[in-house]
């Protein structure tokens, strides 16, 4: 399971992976089809990691958007996995931190969920 290429999840946001380095690091840039703001939403640049790179066929993942039309910060953590039709499918769950004005609302600031990638094939 390859994470460089063109992924879409289940809420139809698309994200593109880079080549990851020698040390697994990869950058991209993610475009959300969905926003706790009423911004317009833009392309926003994605910074991760992939674990043990060449030693694990199914490999552990995270990365970091980090929104540029928004104060906000969304982390993944997830796994790539080949399913039983040999398709690739990014398995993660997210936290979303939103900004607030005060410390008293901090308690509200935190979005948490699930999203399911696919690999995007290119449009002929
Ligand atoms: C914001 O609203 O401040 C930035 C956009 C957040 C989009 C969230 S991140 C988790 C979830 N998965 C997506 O693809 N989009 C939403």
């Amino acid at each position: 399971c390859v994470l460089t290429g063109r992924w879409i999840n289940d809420l139809g946001s698309n994200m593109t992976i880079g080549a990851l380095n020698g040390k697994g690091e990869f950058t991209g840039s993610y475009h959300t089809a969905v926003t706790a703001t009423t911004n317009e939403i833009q392309l926003s640049p994605l910074q991760g990691s992939q674990h043990r790179i060449n030693q694990k066929s199914q490999p552990t993942f995270g990365f970091t958007v980090n929104w540029s039309f928004s104060d906000s910060i969304t982390v993944f953590t997830g796994q790539c996995f080949v399913d039983e039709n040999g398709k690739e499918i990014l398995k993660t769950m997210w936290l979303l931190r939103s900004s607030v004005d005060s410390i008293k609302d901090d308690w509200k600031a935190t979005r948490v969920g699930i999203n399911v990638f696919t690999r995007l094939r290119s449009q002929k």
